[in-house]
């Protein structure tokens, strides 16, 4: 197993170019499915995650090409309606694949996801909303038996709660049934509003997406496409908090800065100096950050979940204490154990976290504990003084391309080391 060697103490300074947003591409290809033709899908990033979901597709009998950043799949030949458990294992979120293969299909066949590292990871808002769609499901040991009864038909669902994943199963299986969908309390994440577009570019229609409510009137037939998946904000924000904790200067390009809205102020709460266009951001860092009254995680526009962890990493060097409130996930504080072991001050209790800033961190053995986790005991290996061993790498390669490529380019020294 490959591990990352970190020698921390560096001032991270330059230009980096953002890649496409992981939790867009993967929902975005699991609904090439209902195309039922050739879709293009520009600015994928190469990720484990991505070459899961491809295999999955492959498995399905479609015919996929990739090359570079583009990937390119012909659904017309799929013909499977099963995933089997050890595709279904390699890929946390290849529930996104159940709302396609049953609209296309009529039925499906998986075994269920299973908790991960964050958490039990429900799937019964996606569940229930299918049922009063017209999907009889049966769900025993660790699998769920789906069967279309009649026909897919539009419904009026109230999520109980704006799931990402739920609400991206819904528009897929709605885009795809006889009569209209309203989904309120949908999830408004940037994601979900770029799979509606790439839904429409097939022939789907959907509006209202990014509000909490959103209206899809089925249509008889969909078509292939070409889509290209909008800019990684929480890669932007990973980026960001590596030139905030090192002191650096740093210019993002290729993002959507938009989608940065509430993630922005938190940065210049820590004392970054933030300049942006529609599509780059430069971040000027002080030379040792301010704490973080409270990070409260939120559904979007809230403050998001998956950039917790990162902007913890900065809060633990400041000059002050700082306050988290992780509202989304019930286990999302396993990093505070390895932030801990480079000398930071952190005590959770539940869904709460405080954080004491420490003048500095020290280099360590540390070990990743999920995705978001490890990128941040990496950002706090930048900043620690002397040698940072990080291991556990498969889970950073689900989600960051080239990472360590991309640190040096700033001016990191880290390298994978056997
Ligand atoms: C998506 O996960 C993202 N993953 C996550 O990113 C992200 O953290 C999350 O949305 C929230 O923004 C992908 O897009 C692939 P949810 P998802 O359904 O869809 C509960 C990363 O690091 N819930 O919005 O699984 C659930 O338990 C990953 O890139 C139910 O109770 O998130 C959780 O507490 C991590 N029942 C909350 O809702 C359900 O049926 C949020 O889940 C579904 C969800």
């Amino acid at each position: 197993m490959s591990k990352m060697k970190i020698n921390g103490g560096r001032v991270l300074n330059g230009e980096i170019a953002i890649h496409g947003a992981k939790n867009s591409v993967l929902p975005v290809l699991a609904a090439t499915l209902i195309s039922n033709g050739v879709c293009e899908i520009h600015n994928c990033p190469r990720l484990s995650d991505v070459a899961a979901a491809v295999e999955i597709l492959k498995y399905l009998g479609c015919r996929v090409w990739s090359e570079g950043s583009v990937i390119t799949i012909d659904s017309s030949t799929a013909s499977k309606n099963d995933i089997p458990d050890e595709l279904m294992r390699e890929m946390r979120s290849s529930i996104s694949f159940l709302g396609a293969i049953i609209a296309r299909m009529g039925s499906a066949k998986l075994s269920l996801p299973g908790g991960c590292e964050l958490g039990a990871r429900p799937i019964d808002l996606h569940l229930s909303a299918l049922r009063r769609m017209g999907v009889s499901i049966e769900d025993k040991f660790g699998c769920i038996d789906c069967e279309v009864e009649g026909t897919l038909h539009g419904e009026h669902i109230s999520l109980s709660f704006p799931s990402v994943g739920a609400t991206e199963n819904i528009m897929v299986v709605a885009s795809a049934a006889k009569g209209t969908t309203v989904i309120t309390n949908a999830a408004r994440e940037p994601e979900i509003s770029d799979l509606a577009r790439f839904l429409n570019s097939c022939g789907a229609k959907i509006s209202g997406y990014g509000e909490g409510t959103i209206v899809i009137e089925g249509v008889e037939k969909l078509h292939g496409t070409v889509h290209r998946v909008i800019p990684d904000r929480i890669e932007a924000a990973t980026y960001m908090a590596a030139a905030a904790i090192t002191g650096g200067n740093v210019r993002l390009t290729n993002i959507s800065t938009h989608d940065l809205s509430p993630v922005i102020p938190v940065f210049e709460e820590t004392g970054c100096g933030i300049i942006t266009t529609d599509s780059t951001l430069l971040l000027k860092a002080p030379k040792r950050p301010h704490s973080v009254q409270l990070v409260r995680t939120m559904p979007h526009p809230g403050f998001p979940t998956d950039a917790q962890a990162i902007v913890m990493a900065i809060t633990t060097i400041a000059d002050g204490t700082s306050l988290f409130v992780e509202n989304i996930f019930e286990n999302r504080f396993k990093h505070t154990w390895e932030l801990c072991r480079f000398g930071a001050s952190i005590k959770t209790e539940g869904r709460i976290a405080v954080v004491e800033g420490v003048p500095e961190l020290f280099g360590t053995q540390v070990n990743s504990t999920d995705l978001r986790g490890s990128a941040a005991i990496v950002v706090a290996g930048l900043a620690a003084e002397g040698t940072t061993i990080v291991s556990g790498l498969h889970h950073l390669d689900r989600g960051y391309e080239d990472f360590e490529r991309g640190m040096c380019s700033l001016g990191a020294d880290m390298k994978r080391i056997d």
